[in-house]
């Protein structure tokens, strides 16, 4: 089994992109077994395999008295208790992949101290991999332009998620087919040459930028992949860089 952790900004498209992924990957004739993560869900897109709000009950931490924020960490805390059951769950599927939807708010799962241990009582021996989400809509200027702050500052975001949880790591800019033809073009002038970011960048900050762009040259951050969870653009790319990342890039672990 190979595991797919689906990280990424509030209201990013995780959710819809572990089903949208999920069922490219059961159109090419891959198993997949869906796991939920997030115990604050209510609607999810997909119906999912394994859920941890079957073992985490998020509202049980509401009704406690906690706000929602404090809730949240509780609960992403108590995951850690009922990740046996959750594996135990996940091997009787015995997939090809296991795609992992986490919650909503990044720093509530990724920065918590408990999370790599989810992850890795979650994955055992299997190899796992991050696919950190990018809202792209986020990163538009206008209906014609793109923010190379907007941009560079997700990606420093990304980077540190990789740091913090010492996974490889795909980056999906998602929700591209919200973006115009002008905005497409230069993203995929930022892509192709990274350099070029510089040109829309003033002032004291293009220091730091040109440093992340260094990194962003030398594939520190992990393959940068467009695509939308909604039209399904973009998914193959997707696959092809979580292969990469999965066989031939750095494995911290
Ligand atoms: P939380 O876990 O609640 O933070 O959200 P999430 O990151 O799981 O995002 P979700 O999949 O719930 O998507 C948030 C919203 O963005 C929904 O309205 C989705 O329909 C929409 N959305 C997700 N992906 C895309 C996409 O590729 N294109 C467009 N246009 N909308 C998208």
């Amino acid at each position: 089994m190979f595991f797919v952790y689906i990280v990424g900004t509030a209201a990013s498209g995780k959710s819809l992109l572990t089903k949208s992924f999920s069922e490219w990957l059961e159109d090419h004739q891959l198993s997949v077994c869906i796991v939920n993560l997030d115990p604050a869900v209510r609607y999810l897109p997909y119906e999912p395999d394994v859920d941890v709000r079957r073992y985490v009950s998020y509202e049980k931490f509401l009704e406690s008295g906690l706000g929602p924020n404090g809730a949240m960490i509780r609960a992403v805390d108590e995951i850690y208790n009922h990740v046996e059951f959750l594996r135990n769950e996940v091997e009787e599927y015995n997939a090809d992949y296991v795609i992992v939807d986490t919650p909503g708010q990044i720093e509530l799962f990724a920065f918590r101290k408990v999370t790599t241990g989810i992850i890795e009582r979650l994955s055992m021996n299997d190899k796992s991999t991050l696919v950190y989400v990018i809202d792209s809509s986020v990163i538009s200027k206008g209906d014609y332009d793109l923010d190379p702050y907007a941009f560079t500052s997700l990606l420093t975001l990304g980077i540190s998620v990789k740091l913090r949880l010492r996974l490889p790591q795909s980056m999906a800019l998602n929700k591209v087919d919200l973006l115009s033809l002008q905005q497409l073009e230069k993203l995929s002038r930022w892509l192709e040459e990274p350099e070029s970011i510089l040109l829309d960048v003033q002032g004291e900050e293009s220091g730091i930028v040109s440093r992340l762009i260094e990194m962003l040259t030398t594939h520190e951050f992990g393959d940068v992949i467009t695509v939308s969870a909604l039209t399904e653009e973009g998914l193959d790319n997707l696959y092809a860089s979580i292969q990469r990342e999965l066989y031939g890039g750095e494995d911290y672990s």
